[in-house]
């Protein structure tokens, strides 16, 4: 098939934004791809035309095999990695060039992110290389453009690996945008915007504007807005001046942001000057924080306990590639949840993450790095750190400081130079041995202050690179050593000292650190496999069991999965109710950041391959919750919940331990095949309720829940017969046909009298037809080799996931169907 080469105007008529207000246009489509490296895929007269033809966001690889070969390691995915280029031909809209074929206008174009040491060229004029991934950058490509067709080529290098210790995707995981503008105009990320003096009555925003294109001396006019969220204009200004401007507006009676009532005001800047002109518009929230030694974090002056996760980027079977229904979902899962915060662990987010953050109503702690000159593995950011982290860190504070639900920085993540030399032989560590060394550090104790060191001073610098740009929020940092001699921690330079697990020391660290506010940055690291219970549940187990490092003793006696009763955790770590309760008592701690809220690929703890993704989700890779979600919403939220496990198909006799975690209720009544077993009720240090060693004999166990004696709730597992069919839940009935758009259906296997098989494991065989495409498969065990972009998937634990995207600018239907020995079913999905 023929590259078709749309004009960027074209382009811009069928293409639905992938997000709010940003800047630029979707250029996102005819893309051509291909694996290797040669040097002439920078020229323009190359010619590509047997390449793939795609469009980003992608990672090239998710679509890889599974593989102990993969240098990555399980630690990173056990995907592939390599070096692949991109090239898009592309055209300019109408009046970039005058009659001469000189541009009038300037052209950029915009990366959120791609994984990793990306070099770009335009008609083979090379416009720089930026070794880390997560950081979005912008090239002015307007000295090497042409009328007529231009090349885009983009060279991403993952070849050298291990560089991380979880998975990081390759090539073009982001959106791209091209940006034309008037050759004065406000720079990229140019518009800094912040609310102060903040009160009922009014609100001072501060903006700042940077403009480009400009000549020495230049005088530019502004005109400043802000708009509500209806769009009107609340407040306007107009000055002169110089291409650094500042100015301040007033909001009467501003509506602020806050986790549930996301009001957003958008801020916009125009610039003139002889004739040019640009407009750039962001948006912002009225909203104030603070932070309080014994009483934690404050949003609007009402405390807020952060209930949050961590979350890495991977979304299970898309792999890396951003897509906005897929963060979206991930997002309401949480919430939904009790979630109420995010940390981006380890690393600047997409773009859109904070948007729906800011939407959906979520603090976030914003995280720049895993790693500063002392690496973690092999090939790791720690080797571009000195060049680099000025660049990286200043690109990251630029691009994230609008957002009103970004509270806090984090200038890194269990950094080596907490402390001076223990960590110097990791660089040759497997990245299995790093991660498990890494998270040894907790029981280490060193107290010795010492004198200022270099990595005093390195925090200092890190966190001063911050300040130039934002003093609005507050710094913090994820450390894992929790003690006084901590560098990161004695230089005096975190405005919160964010703790890595260590509960059993949040009382000392009161002590440790007076009027410092503290909130557990990271937490639980629990490790759990959705809908598999090993008997009995009052064995609890901390895995590997045995020294800092999984054994083969471990992988043989549990087949690679691990109990979802409450009941296993790594080592260092903690169960999730006793890491909840440690916060929960604590007004000190300013929340918690659970490891993780959904599973990610790699890190396998506490196993090796074949297990190539996280067991310490709360939620699995497919997006299906494992029980411990329901012990959080029964905590963090409102609703009413009851939730009994496990499921009830057992070996006729056998002992099997039954839990609920419940809320909005007294107690909790057991009946086993209709004979109650009695109630019980949780307690402040057991959230749950626990019935053991209940003899499984076939039929139905019941839970009913009741407050003052009343029934509120009731919940029913029924024992299963053998698979005879398969039940398809889109959810979604329609979706958009911009190319984007993902259907998310659930596959469950059910027995003849319809019930849902929970042990089912049955292979599945899915497929689409017509308007859509099948985009990945999962069902959560993270020891399934199978490729998460292939056409066979198993249930597991009685369930899979397929992810339908839709095809840009083909509405119709989309028709998924999968298959087993014993079924075949389909399910219309509509694309409009
Ligand atoms: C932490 C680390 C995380 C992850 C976690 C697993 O120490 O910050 O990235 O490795 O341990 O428990």
């Amino acid at each position: 098939m023929l590259l078709t080469i749309l004009p960027v105007v074209a382009l811009l008529a069928a293409c639905q934004p992938q997000r709010g207000i940003q800047r630029g246009e979707d250029f996102n489509f005819d893309w051509r791809f291909t694996l290797g490296d040669a040097p002439a895929y920078a020229e323009a007269s190359f010619d590509d035309a047997s390449w793939r033809e795609l469009h980003l966001p992608h990672d090239w690889s998710v679509e890889g095999e599974f593989s102990l070969d993969n240098p990555s390691t399980p630690s990173g995915g056990a995907l592939p990695g390599g070096i692949g280029w991109y090239r898009k031909h592309f055209r300019l809209p109408e009046g970039v060039f005058d009659a001469d074929g000189r541009p009038r206008k300037a052209v950029s174009v915009v990366f959120d992110g791609v994984f990793m040491n990306s070099t770009v060229y335009v008609n083979g004029q090379e416009f720089g290389t930026r070794p880390y991934g997560y950081s979005s950058f912008c090239y002015d490509i307007t000295s090497a453009l042409v009328p007529g067709e231009n090349v885009i080529a983009v060279r991403c290098d993952n070849a050298e690996q291990p560089n991380s210790r979880w998975y990081a995707g390759c090539g073009i995981y982001r959106n791209v945008h091209l940006v034309v503008t008037d050759p004065v105009h406000v720079a990229y990320n140019g518009l800094y915007v912040r609310a102060t003096q903040v009160s009922d009555k009014q609100a001072r925003v501060v903006m700042t504007v940077e403009t480009d294109g400009t000549r020495p001396g230049q005088e530019i006019d502004y005109e400043f807005r802000i708009l509500d969220a209806k769009g009107r204009t609340v407040a306007r200004t107009a000055a002169t001046g110089a291409p650094v401007f500042e100015t301040s507006l007033e909001i009467a009676r501003p509506h602020r942001w806050d986790v549930d009532d996301t009001y957003l005001y958008t801020a916009q800047v125009t610039v003139s000057a002889e004739g040019m002109k640009d407009t750039y518009a962001t948006r912002f929230g009225v909203r104030t924080t603070e932070w309080d030694a014994d009483k934690g974090f404050f949003l609007n002056g009402r405390p807020l306990k952060m209930l949050g996760v961590c979350l890495h980027h991977d979304m299970g079977c898309l792999g890396t590639a951003v897509h906005l229904r897929a963060l979206q979902r991930e997002l309401q899962i949480l919430k939904d949840m009790g979630v109420n915060a995010i940390r981006t662990s380890h690393n600047p987010p997409a773009p859109e993450l904070l948007d729906l953050c800011d939407e959906m109503g979520f603090v976030v702690m914003d995280e720049a790095m895993d790693m500063w000159r002392k690496r973690k593995t092999r090939y790791d950011y720690a080797r571009f750190f000195d060049e680099w982290h000025v660049r990286d860190m200043h690109d990251f504070v630029k691009r994230d400081r609008n957002h009103p639900s970004v509270v806090m920085w984090s200038i890194g993540n269990e950094i080596g130079e907490q402390s001076d030399s223990r960590d110097d032989n990791l660089e040759n560590l497997t990245p299995e041995q790093a991660n498990a060394l890494l998270n040894f550090i907790h029981s280490l104790n060193q107290n010795d202050p010492g004198e200022d060191n270099p990595n005093v001073l390195l925090t200092r610098h890190m966190a001063q690179l911050i300040r130039d740009l934002d003093t609005t929020r507050a710094i913090t940092a994820g450390c894992n050593g929790v003690w006084p001699g901590n560098n990161l921690l004695r230089a005096g330079a975190l405005d919160v000292y964010g703790f890595n697990y260590h509960p059993q020391l949040y009382d000392s660290c009161r002590v440790w650190f007076p009027g410092k506010p503290l909130i557990g940055s990271e937490t639980v690291s629990s490790l759990n496999s959705r809908g598999i219970y090993f008997q009995p549940s009052t064995d609890r187990k901390k895995l590997p069991s045995r020294g800092w490092m999984y054994t083969a003793e471990d992988e043989v006696d549990w087949n690679h999965q691990v109990t979802a009763y409450d009941a296993c955790s790594a080592p260092w770590a903690d169960f999730h109710e006793d890491a909840w309760i440690a916060v929960r008592d604590r007004d000190f701690i300013a929340g918690t950041f659970i490891w993780t809220g959904f599973d990610y690929l790699g890190e396998p703890t506490p196993y090796g391959w074949p297990s190539r993704s996280s067991y310490f989700g709360v939620v699995d890779l497919a997006g299906f919750p494992k029980d411990a979600y329901w012990l959080y919403q029964s905590e963090w939220t409102d609703e009413t919940v009851l939730h009994l496990f496990p499921h009830w198909n057992w070996k006729e006799g056998e002992p099997v331990d039954i839990w609920a975690y419940y809320s909005n209720a007294d107690e909790v009544e057991l009946f086993v095949n209709g004979e109650s077993l009695g109630r019980q009720a949780k307690t402040r240090d057991v959230l749950h309720v626990q019935w053991n060693a209940v003899p499984f004999h076939p039929g139905k166990i019941e839970v009913v829940s009741y407050k003052g004696g009343r029934e509120v709730a009731r919940e029913a597992r029924y024992t299963a017969g053998e698979p005879v069919s398969l039940r398809l839940t889109p959810d979604r009935r329609s979706i958009a046909a911009d190319g984007y758009d993902l259907c998310y259906v659930t596959v469950e296997a059910l027995d003849a009298d319809g019930r849902v098989v929970p042990t089912a494991t049955d292979m599945l065989h899915f497929s689409v037809e017509g308007a859509g495409e099948l985009f990945g498969v999962d069902n959560g065990n993270a020891a399934d080799t199978l490729s998460l972009k292939g056409c066979d998937k198993a249930l597991f634990s009685g369930k899979a996931l397929a992810v339908v995207r839709s095809l840009r600018g083909e509405p119709g239907t989309a028709t998924l169907s999968v298959r087993s020995d014993y079924a075949s079913v389909k399910t219309n999905i509509v694309s409009k």
